[in-house]
């Protein structure tokens, strides 16, 4: 006896296959038009199942990244700055360096790219089913010194087990607190896996370390300009 179609998808349900559930009704349209072997139509009701899983997991991996935007290297404009280190920016979105167990330091001028690269970066490594987890460096730390020492170690965990950490404006405050300075030194010492303390944190990240240097204009004043510009426009 088959099942009813009601009974199909209770089924479906029941063993979790949404990505089937969600097209049958096509795939079942369209094995009747096309009179398509059993085995064509199979492999594709397959297939949605997967895809479905596929993109579930990756926006699950996106969303534990902190990541607030979907940022990519086809959106930027490398025009507009011709002197960024593109080459190697394109390096880094290869993640070759996070199999390899490298660092990269972007540095430069503000408004030139740096956050925009780095959330690329990231993103993509989501996408290629990397545990990522992309960090304000002041909201971090201003946390982690709120919390006593167990939630400091709930903080720093998920840190430590990630294969990338991204930490943007690490060094725009002037001077980083003390224990801004542990957490800091914590994962540096994590990542590059030294045991002598006593090098300083800024040595320690040049370490194996990919250096960046974004030279430029700052592509906000060129957008505020651009506004200002539309406004002016509309308003005369
Ligand atoms: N060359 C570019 N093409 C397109 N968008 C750009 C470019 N450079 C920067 N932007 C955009 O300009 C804004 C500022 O860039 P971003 O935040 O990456 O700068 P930053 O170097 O991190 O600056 P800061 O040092 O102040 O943190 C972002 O919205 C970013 O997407
Ligand atoms: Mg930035």
């Amino acid at each position: 006896m088959s099942m009813t179609m009601n009974e199909i998808e209770r089924a479906l349900r029941e063993l979790r296959l949404s990505g089937i559930l969600a097209t049958l009704n096509t795939r079942i349209l369209q094995a009747q038009a096309n009179q398509e072997p059993f085995l064509d139509t199979f492999s594709m009701i397959l297939q949605d199942e997967l895809d479905r899983r596929r993109s579930c997991l990756m926006e699950r991996r996106y969303n534990k990244s902190g990541l607030d935007e979907r940022a990519t290297l086809t959106d930027f404009d490398w025009r507009f700055n011709p002197k960024l280190p593109r080459q190697a920016c394109f390096e880094l979105h290869t993640l070759k360096f996070v199999a390899e167990g490298q660092n990269a330091l972007l540095i430069g001028k503000p408004g030139t790219g740096k956050s925009h690269v780095a959330k690329a970066v990231a993103y993509q490594a989501t996408l290629q089913g990397h545990d990522v987890r992309y960090l304000e460096a002041d909201s971090v730390f201003a946390q982690y010194a709120l919390g006593n020492s167990a939630d400091q170690e709930r903080q720093l965990q998920p840190l430590l087990n990630a294969d990338l950490v991204v930490l943007d404006d690490l060094f725009l405050a002037r001077r980083i607190s003390d224990s801004a300075g542990e957490l800091l030194q914590m994962l540096v010492h994590q990542y590059l896996g030294d045991n002598t303390m006593a090098t300083t944190i800024l040595d320690r990240l040049m370490h194996r370390s990919h250096l960046l240097e974004f030279e430029g204009k700052s592509y906000r004043l060129k957008e505020a300009a651009t506004r200002f510009a539309q406004n002016t426009s509309i308003s005369s």
